[in-house]
């Protein structure tokens, strides 16, 4: 609520970009292929500038209560918590964006990262600016939700994954349900200025994907181009890649030294996660939400 009527009046520019997703569902991958495109595959930028400078995170501002900063550090890091670090970067990370963006230049088009869904952003938004939207087969959002809670200490989850599973099939887990989320995309994917793309589709044909983004920004690609994208978008190259892996949070104390942000990149892993109960209970779960929709993903009609 502390910046929803900003974002959803939010004005628009005819060269904006978003990219948008439920979280964990390869929005960072998806981020760097649109970027690299819409800059004509500018490696250099890409190299030296993080992803997190190239593009502004309309809601991150929703994970820090301002006014409960203390506390929050108190309760997360203890009584030894480096404040003088901490504090700034939360503050920081607390303040909302909406205001930040405006006033950006015109001269050059702004990269916005969202994982609020359609309906709380600008109802005009898609007659103005362009949006890249990417699904996920939600057992493996949950999976890697679940690692992403255990990534961010800030996010102080305290239990399993069957604990998170729970909350997360119920709506109950941060930016839940995820199937509202993916539904309202879903239903402006013909409009001409929407691209709805699937994890598991650039998972399996990488180039195919990079084509139709590259027709959605009105670009094209060589070959060799093609390949380079393809190689400098691959998870083993991402894991490594300073500007895109996040590892440059962990001066900060708040990542988890087990985790990673860019980690295992599989479609399907949820498979390894899921008992037998888990996994029917998901079917139908997932059988009751697609019943008024047509959206299918890809890793369920294969
Ligand atoms: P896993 O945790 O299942 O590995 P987001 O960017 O929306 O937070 O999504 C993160 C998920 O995308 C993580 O999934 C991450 O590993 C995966 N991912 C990131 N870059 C990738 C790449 N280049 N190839 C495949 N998967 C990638």
């Amino acid at each position: 609520m502390k910046d929803a009527a900003n974002i959803y009046n939010m004005p628009l520019r005819s060269t904006d970009v978003f990219v948008g997703s439920y979280q964990r569902s390869g929005t960072t991958w998806v981020q760097e292929l649109v970027w690299l495109l819409a800059n004509d595959l500018d490696y250099a930028t890409a190299t030296n500038v993080p992803l997190q400078r190239r593009y502004r995170f309309l809601e991150m501002f929703m994970m820090v209560e301002l006014d409960q900063i203390d506390e929050f550090i108190e309760c997360v890091y203890g009584p030894d918590a480096d404040v003088k670090t901490l504090k700034p970067f939360l503050t920081q990370t607390g303040t909302p964006t909406s205001g930040m963006i405006a006033a950006m230049p015109e001269s050059k088009p702004r990269f916005i990262k969202t994982h609020l869904p359609m309906s709380l952003l600008n109802p005009k938004l898609l007659d103005t600016a362009k949006m890249v939207y990417v699904a996920r087969d939600p057992r493996d959002v949950a999976v890697s939700s679940f690692h992403f809670a255990k990534f961010f200490k800030i996010m102080h989850f305290p239990g399993g994954f069957k604990e998170l599973w729970s909350l997360f099939q119920k709506g109950l887990f941060i930016l839940c349900p995820i199937f509202e989320h993916v539904k309202d995309a879903w239903a402006l994917r013909n409009q001409p200025n929407m691209l709805f793309l699937f994890y598991e589709d650039l998972s399996k044909d990488l180039p195919a994907s990079i084509r139709k983004v590259a027709d959605f920004l009105g670009k094209s690609l060589n070959q060799e181009q093609m390949d380079r994208l393809c190689d400098h978008l691959s998870i083993e190259n991402f894991k490594k890649n300073k500007s895109i892996n996040n590892e440059g949070l962990r001066e900060y104390g708040i990542l988890d030294s087990d985790e990673t942000f860019i980690r295992k990149g599989k479609a399907g892993g949820w498979r390894d996660y899921f008992d037998e109960e888990m996994t029917q209970q998901a079917e139908q779960w997932i059988a009751n939400n697609l019943r008024d929709t047509d959206l299918r993903y890809p890793s369920m009609t294969q």
